[in-house]
C-alpha cells in the first residue's frame, strides 16, 4: 500500500504524547492543512460520540425504539458511517442489521417480513446497512424483482412506515449521496487494497454502467416515500468524514435526551453537506 500522507486512526493509537504526534507528522511529511483537518474531525467526532452515548442511555431508560437506516449507492460509505456511530455504544442495547440477499423461503414471504423481525425492541437502537429500500433501487435496477413486486412495494412502504410511526417506532432514513467520479475512485481503491477487496461485488461492477438507471429509481423512491412522518435526509458523502459528522448531528437533533443542553453548539448541521 502506498504512503498516503495522512493521519490514520491507527496513528492516533500508536502515539501517546503531542511530541510523538508531531514527530510522526514530520516523518510522514503530512501537509499542515491535512493535519488540521484531521484533528478537527477527530475532536468533533469524539464530541458527537459522547452525545450518542448519552442518547443511547436515554433511549434505553425511556424504552424508546429507534431505527436508523443507511441507504445509498455502492461505495457511498454506509458501513464506515455506521461503524463510527456504533464505536462507543453499549452493544447490549444496539444492533447492526445487514441482511443477505433473500433465501428461497424469504422470497416466498411478504417482502417486509424479514425486516420486521429486525425492528428495534424497547430501549434499543438498530442500524440498518441497507434495508427494505433494496426493493426501491438495487432490486429493480439489477432485475432482482418483478415490475409488479416493485410497484406493490412503493404502495406499501408509506403505509408500513406510517404504522411504525403510529406505534412510536422512530425511523430515520439517510441517503448517502456520492458522485459518479468519486464512486469509481473508491471502486479502484477497493481493488487495490486487499483489506477492502471483499467489498467489491458483482453488483458494484454495474454501479457505473447503470448510473442513470440508479438515478431514475432513486428519484422515484424519494418522490413516493418522502413523507412528513418518515422523511429522507440526503447527505453528501464525497467527503466521508463530513458525512459521518452530519449523520450524527442529525440523529442527535431528533431527540431531547438527558444532558443534551451542553451540546447545542455542536449540533448545528452544515448546510453544505445536508440537503
Ligand atoms: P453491499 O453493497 O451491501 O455490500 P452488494 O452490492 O453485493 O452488497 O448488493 C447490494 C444489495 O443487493 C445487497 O443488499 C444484496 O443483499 C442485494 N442482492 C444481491 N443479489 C441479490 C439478489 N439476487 N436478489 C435480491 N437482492 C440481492
Ligand atoms: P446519488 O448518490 O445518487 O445521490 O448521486 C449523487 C450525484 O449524482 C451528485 O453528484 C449529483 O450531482 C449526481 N446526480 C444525481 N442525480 C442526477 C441527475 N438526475 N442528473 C445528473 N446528475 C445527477
Ligand atoms: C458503502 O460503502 O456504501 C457500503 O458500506 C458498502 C458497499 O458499497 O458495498
Amino acid at each position: 500500500m502506498k504512503n498516503t500522507q495522512k493521519l490514520t486512526q491507527q496513528d492516533f493509537k500508536t502515539v501517546s504524547t503531542n511530541e510523538e504526534l508531531i514527530a510522526l507528522i514530520k516523518q510522514k511529511k503530512i501537509p499542515f492543512q491535512k493535519v488540521e483537518k484531521t484533528l478537527i474531525y477527530e475532536s468533533e467526532l469524539k464530541k458527537l460520540q459522547i452525545e450518542l452515548v448519552k442518547l443511547q442511555q436515554w433511549i434505553s431508560k425511556t424504552n424508546k425504539r429507534v431505527a436508523v437506516i443507511f441507504e445509498g449507492r455502492d461505495a457511498a460509505g454506509k458501513g464506515g458511517n455506521i461503524r463510527r456511530f456504533m464505536e462507543h455504544l453499549n452493544p447490549r442495547s444496539m444492533r447492526l442489521v445487514a441482511l443477505n440477499k433473500p433465501t428461497e423461503v424469504e422470497k416466498g414471504q411478504w417482502y417486509f417480513q424479514r425486516y420486521i423481525k429486525e425492528l428495534p425492541n424497547p430501549g434499543e437502537i438498530v442500524f440498518f446497512d441497507r434495508s427494505w429500500y433494496n426493493r426501491a433501487v438495487v432490486e429493480p435496477v439489477m432485475g432482482f424483482c418483478t415490475e409488479q413486486e416493485y410497484k406493490e412495494f412503493l404502495v406499501q412502504v408509506p403505509e408500513f412506515e406510517h404504522m411504525l410511526y403510529e406505534d412510536g417506532v422512530v425511523v430515520i432514513k439517510f441517503w448517502l449521496s456520492i458522485s459518479k467520479e468519486e464512486q469509481v475512485k473508491r471502486f479502484d481503491a477497493r481493488n487495490e487494497n486487499p483489506l477492502k477487496r471483499w467489498k467489491f461485488s458483482p453488483v458494484d461492477k454495474k454501479g457505473q454502467e447503470l448510473w442513470e438507471r440508479y438515478t431514475h429509481y432513486k428519484e422515484e423512491m424519494f418522490s413516493k416515500t418522502h413523507t412528513t412522518y418518515c422523511p429522507w435526509l440526503i447527505i453528501k458523502t464525497n467527503d466521508k468524514k463530513e458525512a459521518r459528522l452530519e449523520a450524527m448531528r442529525h440523529v442527535l437533533s431528533q431527540f431531547n435526551y438527558e444532558g443534551k443542553k451542553d451540546a447545542e453548539t455542536i449540533l448545528n448541521p452544515d448546510p453544505n453537506v445536508v440537503m
